[in-house]
């Protein structure tokens, strides 16, 4: 048997290292399960400000001619349970923030993800023997086969790699006025409709969905969502294209990170045997937050970015409502420049509902377990959700959650009948305020009845959402990139 391809991913976050959301966790989550099954797996991202201070020097310095000028960066290297992390310490990556800063997004964003995919494609040919898949993510990662195909298998370089594009995030798709196409400096015929120009514009999503050997999304529901009008982001049509080599892959969760066992976060551990330590994370929470310390106030907790996407309009607009009915709501996010009003909306609601409100701005690992440990509910009512990972942990901690059926959450979270007797958590439809409290409210009624309270925690518990179940169904994705990869070339 011929030896399995090394698995490099392309990614502009990877965790512990750099992280504003699920991609970190999944990119480093999912290589650790790769190492485990026999895989050898490297990554690529950027060394953003304050990254990886131990990595060590290595002899790949990468000269990337972008925008007509030379861009120079240094690769340095990191090994971590089994992985191998390659950065590109470059001054292009040298901010504070990751994409923007407090005045939006910065306005070269198209040069630093060019320089990331030209120096992914150098570390692919210095570290392996050249059969390899690249596995990129998001639009950021997407020019990796566009390079590859315009650049470096023309010259006879890496002609035996193949390429995945996993798409966590298609809203945002890298899309840039026309003009910037020459700063990539690749052949004209890339600015087409079969890769990187999308209705006048350039858009680096598209060009990698056409361009990669197969793609994929991470649930099997949103894979579908996706592929229609109301839910492509506009590229369905280019979705639809495709359709054959598009998989929808749930995510898992890292269980050794979240585990209210052994989580060294939490002031009192639980597990399904013993629930007790649960009350205990939920009164010590209240006290740190200046809430009324109060077992019988169901606590409600929500975590993530402050982003439409995320639907927090809909628990901004639910807020008078959960402090009629006694309970309690805990949110801990921060949001992009554009979505500020989101933060104050949320501070002028903790000022008018003190006994019942307390938005924590910012982000903080620490408190993030905190809140899972605490919640007797989770709220997530997304207006779209590729697949989700809090709702996971937060089942994990016995916070059932109130989900809108929608992608990763209709996959993950079995929606509860009436009596609380069966399923994991709340599950509604129509985004409106009115049908998420009408999902709270079932929610309230389970929490007045403590065996249907606990048989509900208990099942959400006992739900497998190790990233070990899902490694076949890459691997499975690889191999088909490789044979397709295979079947072109001849
Ligand atoms: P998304 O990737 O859309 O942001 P996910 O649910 O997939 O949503 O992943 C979000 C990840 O980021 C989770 O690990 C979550 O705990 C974490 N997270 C999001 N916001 C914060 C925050 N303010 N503080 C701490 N962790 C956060
Ligand atoms: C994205 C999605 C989220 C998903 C995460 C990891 O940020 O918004 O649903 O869980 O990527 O795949």
């Amino acid at each position: 048997m011929s030896q399995a391809p090394v698995i490099v991913h392309v990614s502009s976050e990877v965790a512990p290292f750099s992280k504003s959301g699920g991609l970190a966790d999944v990119v480093d989550a999912l290589g650790r399960a790769l190492v485990d099954e026999g895989h050898r797996v490297l990554t690529v991202s950027p060394r953003y400000r304050g990254v990886a201070p131990d990595a060590a020097a290595t002899d790949l310095h990468v000269t990337a001619t972008l925008g007509g000028h030379p861009h120079r960066a240094e690769i340095v290297q990191l090994n971590r349970e089994g992985v191998e992390h390659f950065f590109v310490d470059s001054p292009l990556f040298d901010r504070e923030g990751l994409y923007d800063d407090h005045q939006g997004p910065f306005g070269d964003n198209h040069l630093r993800f060019a320089l990331l995919c030209q120096a992914a494609l150098h570390v692919a040919r210095r570290w392996t023997d050249g059969d390899c898949v690249l596995h990129v993510h998001d639009w950021q990662a997407a020019l990796v086969p566009i390079y590859l195909k315009g650049l470096w298998q023309p010259l006879g370089l890496l002609t035996d790699a193949t390429t995945v594009l996993s798409m966590h995030n298609p809203m945002h798709q890298g899309r840039f006025p026309a003009g910037l196409f020459a700063d990539l400096e690749l052949p004209p015929r890339w600015f087409s409709p079969g890769a990187l120009e999308f209705h006048g514009d350039l858009c680096l999503l598209k060009g990698g969905v056409l361009q990669a050997q197969q793609i994929s999304t991470v649930s099997p529901t949103f894979a579908r969502e996706i592929l229609t009008a109301s839910g492509g982001f506009g590229l369905h049509d280019v979705l639809a294209s495709r359709a054959v080599d598009l998989t929808g892959i749930l995510n898992g969760l890292d269980t050794a990170l979240w585990n209210p066992a052994t989580d060294p976060h939490l002031p009192a551990s639980f597990d399904s045997d013993d629930l007790s330590g649960k009350a205990i994370c939920k009164a010590e929470l209240q006290a740190e937050l200046g809430l009324p310390v109060d077992p019988d106030a169901p606590l409600f907790g929500s975590i993530g970015r402050l982003d439409p996407q995320k639907g927090i309009e809909l628990v901004i607009d639910s807020v008078p409502w959960l402090a009629e009915q006694g309970a309690q709501l805990v949110v801990l996010g921060s949001a992009a420049a554009s979505h500020r009003h989101l933060e104050a909306q949320l501070g002028a609601l903790e000022d008018r509902y003190p006994r019942h409100v307390r938005a924590w701005i910012g982000f903080s690992e620490p408190l993030a377990h905190r809140i899972q440990g605490a919640a007797d509910f989770f709220l997530m009512p997304s207006l779209f959700e590729p697949c989700g990972l809090t709702q996971m942990s937060a089942l994990r901690y016995g916070a059932p959650p109130v989900v809108r059926r929608t992608g990763g959450l209709a996959d993950s979270v079995h929606p509860a009948d009436a009596s609380g007797q069966r399923g994991t958590g709340f599950v509604f439809g129509p985004a409106t305020g009115s049908d998420l409290r009408e999902a709270m409210w079932r929610a309230l009624a389970v929490f007045g009845d403590p065996s249907a309270l606990e048989g509900l925690r208990l099942r959400g518990m006992a739900t497998d959402f190790g990233w070990r179940a899902v490694v076949p169904d890459y691997e499975a994705l690889y191999d088909r990139a490789k044979a397709l990869a295979g079947e072109r070339a001849s």
